[in-house]
Parts: C-alpha cells; structure tokens; sequence
C-alpha cells in the first residue's frame, strides 16, 4: 500500500467528476471555436477539415506505397488492397538532429528512405499510388495538399512551417531524379486509424491516437463546418482533424495543471503549446512520473530521501516503465525493481515500490480520464445510437489498464443511450493510407 503521506501529495493528479465535466464543456467550446469561419483564426482547437469525405465500404482493391512520418519512426510501407489486406514495410530511423534540423534535410531523408525502398522491392516500373501519413497539424486545401501549421512532438525543422508538405517531398524526389510517384493523398495518424478500422467497421466514426502524441479526428456534418470551403455536393459531411493536442494552449485548461505540467511545458521544444497533449500522451507521462517521483524524495517521503544521478536526469524515466511497473501482480513488484535497479535505486523497499506503483497510477489515470472526456465530447456531438471509437499509439496500446480506465470515464460522460466500443485499431498509417488513397480515386471517378 502507498503511504497516506504520498497519497495525499499526489491528490492534485486525481481529477474529480466535476473538473473532468468542466475539461468536456471547454473542449466542447473549443472545438465549435474551430469549426466557425469567424472564431477560427483565433481558436486554440483548429479543427482542420481533412477533405476525407467518405469512408471505405470494404471492397477497396489495389497496391499502394505509403510513407508514415510522425510517431518514434519513419516507416515506409507496401500494402495490397484486396479480400484481406496485406502489408510488407520497412522502419528508417530519424536521426535526432534531422529532426531540428533544416527541413529539406528531413525531405532529402524521406525521398532516400523510399528511393531505397522502391529499389530493394523492385518496384521501379510500376507508378503506385501513394499516401503520405504526416502526423503534425496541417491546414489542408485539398486532398493532396497540406500546409504545416507547426511542429509538434519534438520536431522543429526550420522552413517547413507554413508550406504544403507534399510540395516540400516532391522537391526532395525531384532532387534525386531517380523514383517517380504519383502522390494521391496526405493524411494525419488519425484519419488513417479511422479509415482502417472503418474499413470493416461500419459504425466507426471516430480516430483517436494516444501515443507519442494525442489527437482526434471524426465525422462531422457539413452544416456544422462553418469554415468548410470544398464545395456543397455530397455526401454532406467530412472528417475533421481536431488537433485536441493543443486544447489548453489559451489557459482554459490550467485550472487541472499542476506544477508538474507547467514544469514541463517550460522544459520543451515548444513551451506554450500543445498543454492538453502533455498531460496526455507517451512524450511526456514518464517525465510528469520523474518530476512527481524527485518531489517525493525532496519531502524524504521515498528512497530514504535519497535519489540517483540517473533519476536526476530529464527523460530518464520512460513511459514504457509506468506500463511495465502497472503490469505488476497486485503486492507483487518485480518489474518495479527492476526499472529502479536500472535505475540506479538498489536498496529499495516494498513500500517504496508502492509508492513508485501509486504516482505511475495517478499520471496514467489522469491521462486516459482526459482522453476520454475529448472522446466523450466527440461521441456526444455524434450522438448516434451505436458508435465506434478506432484506437491507436503506443500508450494505449501497451498500458494494462489504458483501455479499461477511458471505457469507465467514456461511460459517465456520455449522453443516455449512445452505445460506444473503443477497438484497436490496427496500422492505420499504412493501410489508413492506402484506404485515403482508394476512396479518393474512387470518389473521382464517380463525379
Ligand atoms: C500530435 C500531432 C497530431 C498527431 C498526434 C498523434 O498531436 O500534432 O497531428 O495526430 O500528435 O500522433
């Protein structure tokens, strides 16, 4: 059991029912902010129409390249449309100074990474369609066009803020001269996670990521897309990217932050922004776990007051270590030890490990209660009898109770009546792509 002193320093992680109702009506605010053509310029939640206007009705065919930038890795990737869906690809590192560094150099990168990768499979002759997964904010004009708002998630490369993305890659492709594609859509994480799951999932509606960073996208009724400029035939709705990373960037939020975040947040690439995100998302909970776990020891209230040249260190204390130490059998602590010997901490008790066991679970309830107040505000704006939620990133994924821990918040935050699931949604970013790419081309050719 976590000591009653330590409880009581963590309470100001533990979001009580009526804070998390106040987070779902300004992110309900917010997001109408974004939607309207007067408000937008202003808004925190941009809300970026994503073009993406129908969803696939699982007869899709065809290959297709796709290109995922966003999360830890680039990944290039092959995927075959058809019965089922088939999938080869390759992950490429981002080396850290190519991601502050100048942005043609991320472009030269990408265009060798898939130059490399057309040449290995041998797929030289052929002119796939391709969808390029680029997982940052993007004001969109188009199907294929993408201009970058900012950088999110630990990526600043100078010159690319404010141009099409996928204007930036033809130019690194035609700087080597030697791949030719035809680039047939640009994405966000989410729209894929959505699409590929609605691929086979008729109700889904919604895509939700929760990993490096945290953002949603969903179905949204024309009518309410006052800033829509795409034209007014059919079908009368499209996917919206909220860009919910940044809910908070205005102050609305500080009312939950504590001086962990604000800690944070001064410590980052980008201070100021993205405020909903780092309470949130795999970048940032193990950091928000060192900052509470060093107070604890500062108030001599865990390892004997004694802390190690490794916990000192930003970044030192992985996210995945808070899935690893939650996986721990209740009373048991063998994964805990562990970190904590690699760590440094050696001579560690079991209430000690308790405590450690405590502050992961605050800071990973607190993220997922906070997600799931923006899904609950999203399904509430849906509000259609049965809906389903595609879900993706490394945190949802890999924590023991991420999943269960939204479905409980999701259920006390929703409208009477409206029926939800919350499902894995597998690969967006490369069969999302594909799928994008395919709806596209089918939709053009029916106009
Ligand atoms: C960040 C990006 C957003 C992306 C999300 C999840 O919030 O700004 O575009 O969807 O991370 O990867």
């Amino acid at each position: 059991m976590a000591s009653q002193k330590v409880k009581e320093l963590c309470q100001d992680l533990i979001l009580n029912d009526e804070a998390l109702k106040d987070v779902c009506d300004n992110l309900e605010e917010e997001i109408n902010k974004g939607l309207g053509k007067d408000s937008n310029p202003e808004a925190s939640i941009k809300c970026f129409p994503t073009y993406v206007r129908e969803l696939p009705n699982g007869k899709e065919k065809g290959r297709f390249l796709a290109l995922d930038l966003g999360g830890t890795n680039f990944r290039v990737l092959l995927i075959e449309l058809g019965d089922k869906c088939t999938m080869d690809s390759r992950i490429y590192a981002v080396p850290q100074p190519i991601m502050v560094g100048p942005g043609d150099g991320l472009f030269d990168h990408i265009a060798e990474c898939l130059a490399s990768f057309i040449k290995e499979r041998n797929l030289g002759d052929e002119l796939l369609p391709l969808g390029f997964t680029f997982s940052f904010p993007c004001k969109q004009e188009g199907l294929t066009k993408a201009r970058l708002a900012r950088w999110t998630k630990g990526f600043k490369c100078e010159g690319v803020e404010g141009r099409d993305v996928v204007e930036l890659l033809k130019l690194a492709i035609a700087r080597r001269g030697d791949v030719r594609i035809k680039i047939c859509a640009v994405l966000n994480d989410t729209t894929g996670t959505l699409m590929s799951c609605a691929w086979k999932n008729y109700n889904c509606r919604i895509g939700l990521i929760v990993g490096t960073g945290t953002n949603a996208c969903y179905m949204e009724k024309l009518e309410k897309v006052e800033l829509w400029d795409g034209g007014n035939d059919g079908p009368h709705q499209v996917v919206i990217n909220t860009e919910w990373g940044a809910f908070g960037d205005n102050g609305c939020l500080d009312f939950v932050r504590t001086q962990y975040d604000i800690n944070i947040d001064r410590e980052s690439i980008n201070p100021g922004k993205q405020l909903y995100e780092k309470m949130i998302s795999g970048m940032y909970m193990g950091e928000i776990a060192r900052q509470v776990l060093l107070r604890l020891i500062s108030e001599r209230l865990l390892f004997g007051g004694c802390s190690s040249d490794i916990l000192q260190e930003k970044g030192s204390f992985f996210t995945k270590y808070i899935s690893e130490i939650e996986s721990d059998k209740d009373g048991d602590f063998s994964n805990c030890r562990a970190i904590l010997e690699e760590l440094g901490l050696d001579d560690v008790t079991d209430t000690d490990c308790a405590n450690v066991r405590h502050v992961c679970e605050c800071v990973s309830r607190r993220a997922a209660y906070l997600a799931a107040a923006g899904v609950s505000v999203l399904l509430n704006r849906i509000n259609e009898e049965s809906i389903t939620v595609a879900v993706d990133g490394s945190v949802y994924r890999f924590h023991p109770h991420f999943h269960n821990l939204m479905v409980e918040q999701i259920s006390h935050l929703i409208k009477p009546g409206i029926k939800f699931d919350l499902m894995l949604s597998e690969d967006g970013s490369g069969r999302g792509a594909a799928l994008v790419a395919a709806v596209a081309s089918r939709s053009a050719s029916m106009r």
